[in-house]
């Protein structure tokens, strides 16, 4: 396995995951700079930033009106009712050497707010078989609070699997940079920006996993979706918002979560809220925007209310399949 950064190889003199100290600490300014700033940076330019804590009296009523209710209870068992989903993707372009490549893309685990959670997906994931480990980000729900508590409660799951091909993890809206280093001293490799390639000996899978776009994008994320390569391409990202950059750079494969599927659903439709600021047809599941297949996970865990209604947790393992090219 190589990797690259905008197109400068770094396999050497580089001690974190494959950047160069140069590029990483360039990201780190810039992001550090986003984190300490007045606005999220979106795909769209910059947007002034919502105050959470003003949300949260409105929340805590809403919590415990559901108490009152008795649906709170419920919820909350419907949040731990996790499940592994099986999804197959038919890619056309998939090398037959990764013909039924199995990647177990966990997202969203917010286990600060339901640790419970961990103890049901170290369960599941148990002696489960995974050629790659993808977590797509949102360790931990509070904003204002360490990262640490949340991103150490991985620790039992991150020790059920062994994968084949490496762990690799992506920082969603929730994680600060000081995420990195944690994440990285429990052996997830974090991909800032930047492309890994694994390779068999007849064929290479290229995987491309960015930075936070929901509140942290920046030019890098487009330029490394833009990156030439050659052969079947998987982009990684913390949500679906740039999900048509990715298409018109030839990205085969497009894999999110960030939405939680909604959370709360009602019985006959759809999420009530996506949190998605573009691209908001790609809320949940599998999906298609141009040749581009995405698929969109629940997540496995929740945001702000432990709880979930008609949108049940999971994780996801991606079974890639190589579809027949149409006959010209
Ligand atoms: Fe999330």
């Amino acid at each position: 396995m190589h990797d690259a950064y905008g197109g400068i190889a770094s396999s050497s003199g580089d001690g974190q995951a494959g950047q160069t100290d140069t590029v990483r600490q360039t990201w780190r300014r810039q992001r550090q700079a986003l984190e300490e700033g007045r606005h999220y940076a979106t795909p769209m330019g910059l947007i002034p930033r919502r105050g959470w804590n003003r949300l949260r009296p409105a929340l805590k009523l809403f919590e415990r009106l559901l108490r009152l209710s008795g649906l709170h209870a419920r919820g909350r068992a419907n949040a731990l009712n996790i499940a592994l989903k099986p999804v197959t993707v038919r890619l056309a372009n998939l090398p037959v050497a990764f013909d039924g490549y199995r990647i177990l893309q966990i997202s969203d685990t917010h286990l600060d707010l339901l640790p419970a959670l961990v103890d049901r997906i170290t369960a599941l994931l148990r002696g489960v078989s995974v050629d790659l480990l993808l977590l797509t980000g949102d360790y931990r729900d509070r904003h204002d609070d360490q990262p640490e508590p949340g991103l150490a409660l991985l620790q039992p799951i991150l020790a059920a699997l062994e994968p084949n091909d490496g762990s690799f993890a992506l920082l969603g809206n929730h994680d600060p940079a000081a995420s990195v280093s944690i994440l990285e001293n429990m052996g997830l490799r974090v991909l800032l920006n930047q492309t890994v390639t694994i390779e068999r000996p007849h064929g290479v899978l290229h995987l491309t996993g960015l930075d936070d776009v929901h509140s942290f994008y920046t030019e890098a994320a487009h330029g490394a979706l833009r990156e030439v390569r050659t052969g079947c391409r998987i982009a990684a990202v913390h949500s679906a918002e740039v999900a048509d950059m990715a298409a018109a750079a030839g990205i085969d494969l497009y894999l999110c979560g960030h939405t939680h599927g909604g959370q709360i659903r009602l019985p006959w439709g759809g999420p009530l809220l996506s949190q998605l600021r573009r691209c908001r047809a790609y809320s949940h599941g599998l999906w298609r925007h141009g040749n581009m297949v995405g698929y969109t996970s629940n997540g496995a865990g929740v945001a702000s209310i432990p709880i979930r209604y008609n949108c049940p947790p999971e994780v996801a393992l991606i079974v890639l399949r190589r579809a027949e090219k149409p006959v010209r």
